[in-house]
């Protein structure tokens, strides 16, 4: 069995107004180095899962562990070692988007001068090296998306977390950020990649997790996975398949 980047066990959480829990009895194995799709419908349970995997939230029950490391016990050190880019965008409106990204990289703890070495290299990878002094409250929705990335990148990170990296964006920005996260996995990080856009799944994702009302309904690589429902001429009919038709919430 491949080494696991990630690997979750019996996770459950029920949020305190809810009357079922949000994830249920979940067991994700992430190897390193895939580019792992976390799909699911509305409501599935999608960013939950990633809040407790990162340390952002505690499961009710059930064991996170990330890169080896236990997050009960080593959520300080699992935190510098790993890059989360949220489904709502966390920046501060009233900063620049270089004094947004400089805020992040005093947090990762790095260096003045490692930090700018990163923000000149990804404001040149993004496209937006020109804009390094506007505010970031008047940037459109794919250069907010774009630096909300950027944020999650400065420090090298061997483990990249991302939910829902492309909503809200057009064609070009999906391009060129799904672009860089085929050069991030050429190098060999391990990114988690939570959406429901099937076609962007089919085109980056080495493995996927399937997931519906909190619970696993599928776990393999890609190609395997397509392989056992040979009936699918896409992800997208896979995807209903195993999710059904039924709108969520
Ligand atoms: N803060 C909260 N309080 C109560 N219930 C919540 C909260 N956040 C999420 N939920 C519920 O938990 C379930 C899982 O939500 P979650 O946001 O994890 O799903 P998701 O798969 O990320 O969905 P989406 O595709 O819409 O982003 C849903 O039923 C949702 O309504
Ligand atoms: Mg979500």
């Amino acid at each position: 069995m491949s080494t696991s980047a990630v690997h979750l066990i019996d996770l459950t959480k029920q949020y305190p107004q809810s009357t079922k829990p949000a994830v249920s009895n979940l067991t994700l194995h992430i190897p390193e180095g895939a580019v792992y799709g976390l799909l699911g419908p509305n409501g599935a349970g999608k960013s939950t899962t990633v809040m407790m995997l990162c340390g952002l939230m505690r499961p009710d029950a059930g064991t996170v562990n990330v890169l080896g490391m236990d997050m009960e016990t080593q959520s300080v050190e699992i935190r510098k070692k790993i890059g989360v880019a949220s489904q709502d965008i966390a920046l501060f409106p009233t900063l620049t988007a270089y004094e947004n990204l400089f805020y992040f990289g005093r947090m990762y703890g790095m260096s003045g001068s490692m930090i700018r070495q990163q923000i000149d290299k990804y404001l040149h990878v993004f496209g937006l090296t020109e804009k390094s002094k506007k505010i970031v409250h008047t940037f459109s929705g794919g250069m907010k998306r774009r630096l909300n990335l950027m944020a999650a990148l400065l420090h090298q990170p061997k483990l990249v977390i991302l939910d829902e990296p492309t909503a809200g964006v057009d064609v070009q920005s999906r391009n060129m950020i799904l672009d860089f996260l085929m050069l991030l996995k050429s190098e060999g990080t391990t990114i988690i990649y939570s959406s429901h856009v099937l076609e962007e799944a089919e085109r980056i994702c080495s493995h996927l997790g399937v997931i519906d009302e909190g619970k696993l309904i599928t776990e393999g690589t890609l190609v395997d996975i397509m392989n056992t429902h040979s009936d699918c001429q896409s992800l997208e009919q896979l995807f209903l398949k195993l999710t059904g038709k039924n709108i969520r919430d």
